[in-house]
């Protein structure tokens, strides 16, 4: 609040600038009530105000540096709220006799379907029989108003304990969302994604870019993609990503939320040295989902816990049917393997139900390999699934869980093993499983207690491991969407055990707005 009690702001962002104008607000004789970088901004509204709230919230936002999403009250009009954005989510909600904003839609849908997505730089009015858009310059824009189609049950807890268990059982029900409006008479299409051939076969690389499990996705995204089309796949963190792109690079953006700073800063970065780039996005409207020069969205409808599961597993879904489709444009698969692969695709749906219909045992193993700190071990695709397990573990469970190449193992991290260390060994690559069974009786043979995860039928690995937890039969090629499914059961059973937030860890946001 201002110190004339004038002013009181909400700010989703950060000031990068504050330090600096919280000197020069102190000099001026303002008071500042807390450390945060948000309260340079109500005392700035003070300085502005001469009874021209928007000219002050403009000059205001003149002088911010960083990203922000700021809503505005003044006593001096007790019935308006005023919003301003910079590089952070914002969201008008229309009512009737109400309005709202709010930097998520999914925190809008139970009170209406009507948003009005507010541009950067943006500012409005909002009363509760009135909505007024200004541009950065301070001139009336008319803005269009967009339905939401997810509906408030999917928004809901739907009689679950949590967010987080709801959107494991929904997997099946969003895979299906995913493939089935592009899957036609056997054939992928990818509507949105207008590259036409002669364009497609200029593609040198392809850089996949994202944050946390959306880069795990990536990360399980290539091996579809570089075996089926032979193109090669370069995955790197957002917030690493120095890319080496030119107009012969195709970008995937990969978001669940669409708002993640460092994939926005990645995605604006391969844009502007000419790549082209897709964004793999599920929240419609979101920024990312507007910066990509094509959209595919993932359909997984609202994700409200901060863990994702079936955002992360639609994304595979929409990586696993570009793999297919750019293979067969560029006539890099034959026709029978083609038409075998879309059909496994069509099968993952039921095959997801099947993997969480056989893992009820799950929260039985929590006490044995989820009281310790534990290591998630795999190979190729199978270790892009003990990434991806190992931070489901982490974030909601605290527990500290890392994951290694199985192969790595040997180079220094098996001195970490001794009596009774829990290791989940991903092991669902047919291909790679005698090797990933030679680790496993290596870690044994140090002390080690063993869950192995594999597909139903393999009897090696019963002899080898203490315990195993199996998923269907699955072509190696997708076989991370159901094999993650286990892992993520795991870590919210560990979670319930300790009694942790689940569906708001701690220290976490849902979509991380700030770089
Ligand atoms: C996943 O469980 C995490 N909460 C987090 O790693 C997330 O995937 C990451 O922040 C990226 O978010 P996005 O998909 O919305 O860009």
């Amino acid at each position: 609040m201002s110190n004339d009690g004038r002013f009181a702001v909400v700010h989703n962002g950060i000031i990068e600038n504050y330090l600096e104008l919280r000197r020069e607000l102190i000099k001026d004789g303002y008071i500042f009530q807390s450390e945060t970088d948000t309260e340079t901004i109500v005392h700035l509204l003070e300085l502005y105000y001469d009874g021209d709230i928007k000219a002050a919230v403009m000059k205001t936002a003149a002088r911010l540096e960083g990203s922000y999403a700021l809503g505005i009250v003044c006593t001096d009009t007790p019935d308006a709220l005023y919003v301003v954005r910079e590089a952070s989510p914002l969201i008008l909600g229309v009512g009737v006799g109400e309005n709202y904003f709010a930097s998520d839609v999914t925190a809008l849908v139970s009170h209406t379907k009507n948003v009005i997505y507010l541009e950067d730089g943006e500012f409005a009015k909002l009363t509760p029989d009135s909505i007024t858009v200004c541009d950065c310059a301070g001139r009336e824009v008319k803005k269009p108003i967009s339905r939401v189609t997810w509906s408030v049950e999917a928004a809901e807890k739907g009689g679950y304990e949590h967010f987080m268990l709801k959107e494991i059982m929904e997997q099946p029900a969003a895979v299906k969302a995913a493939l089935a409006p592009r899957i036609h008479e056997g054939r992928v299409q990818l509507d949105g994604f207008e590259l036409g051939e002669e364009e497609l076969r200029g593609i040198s690389k392809i850089i996949i870019t994202a944050c946390g499990s959306a880069y795990y996705a990536g990360c399980s995204g290539r091996y579809a993609i570089e075996r089926l089309c032979r193109v090669p796949v370069q995955v790197e963190l957002a917030s690493e990503l120095r890319p080496m792109v030119d107009e012969h690079t195709l970008v995937l953006v990969i978001s669940q939320s669409g708002e993640t700073a460092d994939t926005i800063a990645a995605l604006k970065e391969c844009k502007a040295r000419g790549a082209k780039v897709i964004g793999i996005v599920n929240v419609v409207g979101s920024t990312i989902a507007k910066l990509a020069d094509f959209t595919l969205y993932t359909f997984a409808g609202p994700e409200i816990a901060v863990a994702t599961t079936k955002g992360y597993t639609t994304q595979l879904t929409v990586l696993y049917l570009f793999a297919l489709y750019m293979a067969e444009k560029l006539g890099r698969i034959d026709a029978e393997s083609y038409t075998t692969l879309v059909k496994e695709l069509q099968h993952l749906p039921r095959k997801l139900q099947q993997t969480i219909d056989m893992n009820w045992q799950i929260p039985k193993l929590v006490s044995r390999y989820a009281s310790h700190s534990l290591f998630f071990i795999g190979r190729n695709t199978d270790y892009a699934v003990a990434l991806e397990g190992a931070l489901k573990m982490k974030e909601i469970s605290y527990l500290h869980a890392e994951s290694y190449a199985a192969g790595e193992l040997k180079h220094g991290t098996i001195a970490l093993i001794e009596e009774n260390q829990p290791v989940i060994a991903v092991c669902c690559n047919e291909a790679l499983m005698d090797k990933t069974l030679s680790n496993i009786v290596e870690v044994k043979a140090r002390g080690a207690k063993v869950l192995a995860l594999s597909c139903k039928g393999n009897k090696k690995i019963v002899s080898q491991a203490d315990d195993v937890i199996f998923i269907p039969r699955v072509e190696t090629v997708f076989s991370a969407a159901l094999a993650v499914v286990p892992l993520q059961l795991l870590a919210y059973y560990a979670a319930k055990e300790k009694g942790c937030d689940i569906d708001k860890p701690k220290n976490l946001a849902k979509s991380v707005t700030v770089e």
